[in-house]
């Protein structure tokens, strides 16, 4: 038998491949930033309703749209939809030209796709802090093409300023803002696609609205980029339950904004308990990175394994001091459960 690996393409033995946080029966699971809360009743009420309707290719994505501008206050021309944010970033990939750059650390998709696509890919430290280093990216990105930015940035919850992102915009580069945690901070950069053509900006379904399973997302840029990005797009790369549930969870924002609301207020409690033994990070998404030092990230999260919560082992960042758990807020229980077993364990 000839051997058919001698076929593949070189880089794709270089990619990193993706590991999804663990998820085991009966376990609190704050590994993975997902909404403990789940999605509106009225989202449930749709999927049952329209189960009879699997036999039909999926055909609701400009509602969806309609919807989308609605709730951003733009135009349904500039909105794009993908099978989780994770789709769009593959898309922008596959539609501009790298090189890329983005921040260390931050989500890893964008490494990972780039890697698949064979694009060249670097990153730049952020401070010590995890503060935006706005000069330094300036001056590193010059030879790069495409720029991911993720604010509030996962995994640190930290955010970026919009002059700081202004600065970057006027760079000229295809510059991507990830908004995917825009709902637990409450800012957004949507309002600058008129004034800049080089803005994109990603948003999920899966955190605030509580659809990580069902893969819907969105890109906001303006209509020539949008309308670039959807020639590459498979035509129907939403499914239908992703699309009925997208429009009725945008009718009851009400009930996103409670929840967000509460996972904001169990944030603060989470961070101030922390604070008074660990090392936690102010945060503006729906989760908490702490540095555990000086105990070790990986005996952390054991410790918590055995008492049955689930948290993500971050381990040392190359470059910065420290041992890093990412902790999702969960619901107000969850987070009462594990403020509880921390104390059990480490205070
Ligand atoms: C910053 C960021 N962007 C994108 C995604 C992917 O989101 P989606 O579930 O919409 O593909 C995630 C998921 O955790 C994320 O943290």
């Amino acid at each position: 038998m000839k051997s058919p690996y001698k076929y593949i393409k070189p880089w794709i033995k270089e990619v990193e491949p993706y590991i999804p946080g663990k998820t085991v029966k009966g376990y609190v699971k704050l590994a993975s930033n997902e909404n403990n809360y789940g999605p509106s009743h009225k989202v449930l009420r749709v999927l049952e309703e329209k189960k009879s309707l699997v036999n039909v290719y999926p055909h609701m994505q400009e509602e969806v749209k309609e919807k989308i501008a609605e709730y951003c206050n733009i135009e349904r021309e500039n909105i794009i939809i993908g099978n989780g944010s994770d789709e769009l970033i593959d898309l922008i990939l596959k539609t501009f030209k790298g090189p890329i750059i983005a921040l260390f650390p931050t989500f890893s998709g964008y490494k990972i796709c780039s890697q698949i696509l064979g694009e060249r890919y670097s990153d730049i430290k952020l401070n010590p802090d995890f503060g935006f280093p706005t000069e330094k990216f300036i001056e590193k990105s010059k030879n790069s093409r495409i720029i991911f930015l993720c604010s509030p940035n996962n995994p640190t919850g930290t955010v970026i300023r919009e002059d700081d992102i202004r600065k970057i915009l006027d760079e000229g580069k295809i510059t991507v803002i990830d908004e995917a945690y825009y709902e637990f901070y409450g800012k957004t950069v949507v309002d600058l696609i008129d004034e800049y053509e080089n803005l994109i900006v990603l948003r999920t379904f899966a955190k605030a609205f509580a659809l990580a399973g069902l893969r819907i997302g969105y890109g906001i840029s303006n209509e020539n980029i949008i309308s670039l990005i959807h020639r590459v797009k498979q035509p129907f790369n939403v499914n239908s339950f992703a699309e009925y549930a997208a429009i009725a969870a945008l009718e009851d924002i009400e009930y996103m904004k409670k929840i967000v609301g509460k996972i904001k207020k169990d944030r603060r409690t989470l961070f101030d308990k922390l604070s008074e033994k660990f090392r936690p990070i102010p945060s503006e998404a729906n989760f908490i990175l702490v540095d555990v030092s000086p105990l070790s990230s990986e005996e952390f999260c054991d410790k918590l394994y055995e008492k049955k919560i689930i948290v993500r082992n971050f381990g040392r960042f190359e470059g910065f001091d420290g041992e890093y758990v990412r902790i999702s807020i969960g619901t107000s229980e969850e987070n009462r459960k594990l403020i509880s077993v921390l104390e059990d364990l480490f205070f």
